[in-house]
């Protein structure tokens, strides 16, 4: 019997999902308290019915103490304070991503890629001529923390702390931390938030051009105008675009370098053709996206695939596992940049709840390569790919390290 949890299917978790799509498309986990979707139509279904799948839940996967996968949920979510964006429903959903949609819109990011590129090529210019280098640390994270740090009109001295709080944020949410690890990190959280906080009283003072002004006029339009918003929800969006916006990004950066680099001709089309880069991406978030799954919780008994789904049952929406499925992509596990459906995959979820930051991650992912590739003959792994390592993480599969030797 397959274990969610166990660390050999969190680093490799594909045979796992090809065996449920085959086998148990809507699986309950044994013991565990929730059921695993993994088969693309039924992710679509379940994407498009928000009503019938809420957001609205605080909860996570954990590895427990005998090593099986927990659901752990929290009641916090009763309090409508926890209720923002990502896992808010209805009308206080659509007010959070009105109130930032825009600034993260295709136009205005394509707007913005020079000054993704300006930070790409700041990194890419200290990369020499047969050297080896981290690419997670040496490009795949400085680019989307600074030019984060930048849109949201934070100071730019405080980047270490933001990718510090980010780490602990993710530690909290990625189900495979010790009782040690949690403690700390939650205290850290809540330091991350208090940072916020203060950052934003001052934004309120004197609201800027950047993210934090355009939420600081939203608060001060008030809560029942058209995009108006209470202080503590612009903080906790603010705080959802930090945690969501940055080790994500790494991921994708860090896949997309890793595909080119292991395969010589994958390099050599990039280079020759630099506008087949878009594709590219899309193909990397399908093949090897940072958005493993998200959860959801019925608000009714519904059906799904056959199974019974009591109201309240909780259900993890496999992205990962439905962008290698056979019925939608042809030779679901190789990399081909000619698929006519290239953007189709789920990568970055649908309906409702579609990733606000999905023009966002694919423009930076783009000028990262761009960059590297304008300037480097080759790129090639420098160790075998079987010995990459990702973040124990049950949420966002992201490359511990990536060293690569340039040409
Ligand atoms: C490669 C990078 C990224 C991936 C793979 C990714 C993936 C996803 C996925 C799958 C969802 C849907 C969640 C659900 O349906 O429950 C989502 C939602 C979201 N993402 Fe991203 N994301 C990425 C980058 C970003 C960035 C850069 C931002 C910063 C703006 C961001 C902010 C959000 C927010 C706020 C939501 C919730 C949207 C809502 O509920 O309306 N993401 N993301």
């Amino acid at each position: 019997m397959w274990n969610p949890v166990a660390p050999e299917v969190v680093e490799n978790p594909f045979p796992f999902w090809a065996w449920l799509r085959e086998e148990a498309p809507v699986w309950e986990v044994p013991d565990a308290g929730y059921f695993t979707i993994s088969r693309y139509s039924d992710l679509v279904e379940v994407s498009r019915d928000s009503e019938t799948f809420s957001s609205e839940l605080l909860a996570v996967v954990q590895r427990d103490d005998s090593g099986r996968p927990r659901l752990q949920k929290t009641d916090l979510v009763r309090r409508p304070q926890a209720r923002v964006l990502g896992v808010a429903d209805g009308e206080m959903h659509a007010r959070h991503r009105r109130a930032v949609g825009r600034t993260f819109s295709p136009s205005r990011m394509e707007r913005m890629s020079n000054l993704a590129l300006e930070i790409a090529e700041r990194c890419v210019a200290d990369f020499s001529d047969g050297s080896e280098i981290d690419a997670i640390e040496a490009l795949a994270i400085p680019i989307p923390l600074e030019f984060m740090t930048r849109l949201l009109g934070l100071p730019l001295e405080d980047r270490p702390r933001l990718q510090a709080w980010t780490d602990h944020a993710m530690c909290m949410a990625g189900g495979l931390a010790t009782a040690e690890e949690l403690g700390q990190s939650g205290a850290e959280t809540l330091r991350f938030q208090a940072y916020l906080e203060e950052r934003f009283e001052e934004e309120l003072a004197h609201p800027g051009q950047e993210v934090m002004g355009d939420l600081a006029r939203a608060v001060r339009a008030g809560e029942n105008t058209v995009g108006g918003l209470e202080r503590w929800e612009a903080v906790a969006v603010l705080f959802q675009l930090v945690v969501g916006g940055i080790e994500t990004t790494v991921g994708l950066i860090g896949a997309a370098v890793q595909h080119a680099a292991q395969t010589p001709a994958a390099w050599s089309k990039l280079r020759e053709s630099p506008e087949s880069i878009a594709a590219f991406v899309e193909e990397a978030v399908r093949l090897d996206g940072p958005a493993t799954g998200n959860l959801r919780r019925t608000t009714r008994d519904t059906e799904l695939g056959g199974v019974r789904l009591p109201q309240g049952s909780t259900v993890a929406l496999l992205w990962g596992s439905a962008n290698r499925d056979a019925t939608e992509f042809s030779e679901p596990d190789r990399f081909i940049l000619e698929r006519s459906n290239i953007k189709g995959h789920l990568g970055f979820g649908l309906g409702k709840h579609f990733c606000l930051g999905a023009a966002l991650a694919r423009m930076e992912t783009r000028v990262a390569l761009q960059a590297l590739v304008r300037v480097k003959e080759r790129v090639t792994l420098a160790v075998d790919t079987e010995t990459l390592r990702h973040k124990p993480n049950l949420s966002i599969r992201r490359l511990q390290s990536l060293p690569i030797a340039l040409g």
